[in-house]
């Protein structure tokens, strides 16, 4: 290995290098990292939804040392990554004509399909099931360097296992420096909340996971479509629900803190929050906030972490995790969080924050 003066400066490990979606200027970076995952190695790159920790998906050393530098469970199936339509047909038994309509609506985009895997798939990558989740995704650095790898990329999110997943390069560096060969910084994602999941090998349709793209949008398109009871009820809690989704189970996201909900109208969630954390700062504790912009002013915690405005989900969205990371950062002991329930995206929303908050929720 060469000295990167960078890399030695920096006390990093892992290189990091720039791209920007234009083709011509990224073929150099494109070329290098592709030549990683044909050898059996593992970059770190930016899609629209979150960073994904990168292998090629036909190669089964290559997912378990995904599984490996994640600190991820096996069992923990992968999403396979394509970039062009064509190539769907090589990775699933057939392709369902529900997939066909969602494919020519939503990709590509941040949304996940789940079909019959073909034999070329194999079990490491997919968690051992006899399905296969797939996506195309938008993000222009994505589909080139999914390309350079010779066009078939598992992607779990980037993050270690149990952290909130990585919405900058700055976050793959902070959970995986040393562990893989590369890391492809394409700047800020888009969206900032994993794709919606929704498997296609039952009679009905069903939501497994929400994200960008909501239930209802699912049903303008296929009209019935089902939603995994895992999703609401708390499952990972609550027993003899299993989520058909075997990373639904997991407590996900959990920042160091006790995160604990708090829903109900704004001013009874406000004067409760401000109970509770002057209460525990009269115990000598930390605690902080998750505040949307129109009640950031008017708790009296010492640290309040404004999410963005709640007229704007999308910035909700984007700031969450980000949000989660900082809280550890600051290493506060409690956190307490308003409830987002958006028109759009709430329910995706929700569904990270309950889990963050293994589902501690007070209703005011
Ligand atoms: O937006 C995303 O989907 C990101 C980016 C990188 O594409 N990826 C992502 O991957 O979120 P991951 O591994 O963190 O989450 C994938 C979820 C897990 O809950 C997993 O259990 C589920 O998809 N999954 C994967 N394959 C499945 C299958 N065949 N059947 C059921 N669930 C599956
Ligand atoms: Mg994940």
């Amino acid at each position: 290995m060469g000295y990167d003066h960078d890399l030695l400066s920096s006390g990093r490990v892992t290189r990091v290098v720039k791209a920007c979606g234009d083709p011509v200027k990224d073929a150099g970076v494109m070329e290098e990292a592709g030549e990683i995952i044909k050898k059996g190695g593992l970059v770190a790159i930016p899609t629209e939804t979150v960073y994904g920790l990168a292998g090629n998906a036909l190669d089964p050393n290559a997912s378990r040392k995904i599984y490996e530098a994640k600190g991820r469970p096996s069992d923990n199936p992968l999403i396979v990554h394509i970039a062009r339509m064509e190539d769907l047909d090589h990775i699933v038994k057939k392709v369902p004509k529900a997939a066909v309509k969602l494919a020519e609506k939503y990709w590509p985009g941040p949304l996940t399909m789940i079909m019959e895997k073909a034999d070329v798939v194999p079990y490491e990558t997919t968690g051992g099931l006899d399905t296969v989740a797939v996506r195309f995704p938008a993000d222009p650095v994505a589909q080139e360097f999914i390309l350079a790898a010779g066009g078939y990329i598992a992607a779990p999110s980037a993050n270690r296992s149990g952290r909130p997943s990585c919405t900058t390069a700055g976050h793959c560096i902070e959970d995986l420096d040393g562990r893989i060969d590369m890391i492809i910084d394409g700047g800020e994602v888009c969206i900032g909340l994993e794709s919606t999941i929704v498997d296609l090998t039952g009679d009905v349709p069903c939501l497994l996971r929400p994200g960008y793209i909501s239930l209802e949008s699912l049903r303008d398109t296929l009209g019935q479509v089902t939603a995994d009871p895992a999703i609401s009820a708390g499952a990972d809690m609550a027993e003899g629900i299993h989520p058909k989704a075997p990373g639904m189970k997991y407590r996900h996201y959990a920042p160091k803190g006790e995160l604990t909900l708090v829903r109900g109208n704004a001013a009874d969630v406000i004067r409760k929050i401000n109970s509770l954390t002057q209460e525990l700062k009269k115990n000598g504790k930390k605690a902080a906030v998750i505040s949307s912009t129109d009640n950031a002013g008017r708790y009296s915690c010492d640290n309040v972490m404004d999410i963005g405005s709640s007229e704007d989900e999308d910035e909700i969205a984007h700031r969450l995790f980000a949000v989660l990371r900082k809280l550890d950062d600051m290493e506060v002991e409690y956190i307490y969080s308003e409830c987002f329930e958006t028109p759009k995206l709430g329910q995706a929303i929700m569904n990270r924050l309950e889990k963050a908050a293994g589902h501690r929720i007070i209703t005011v």
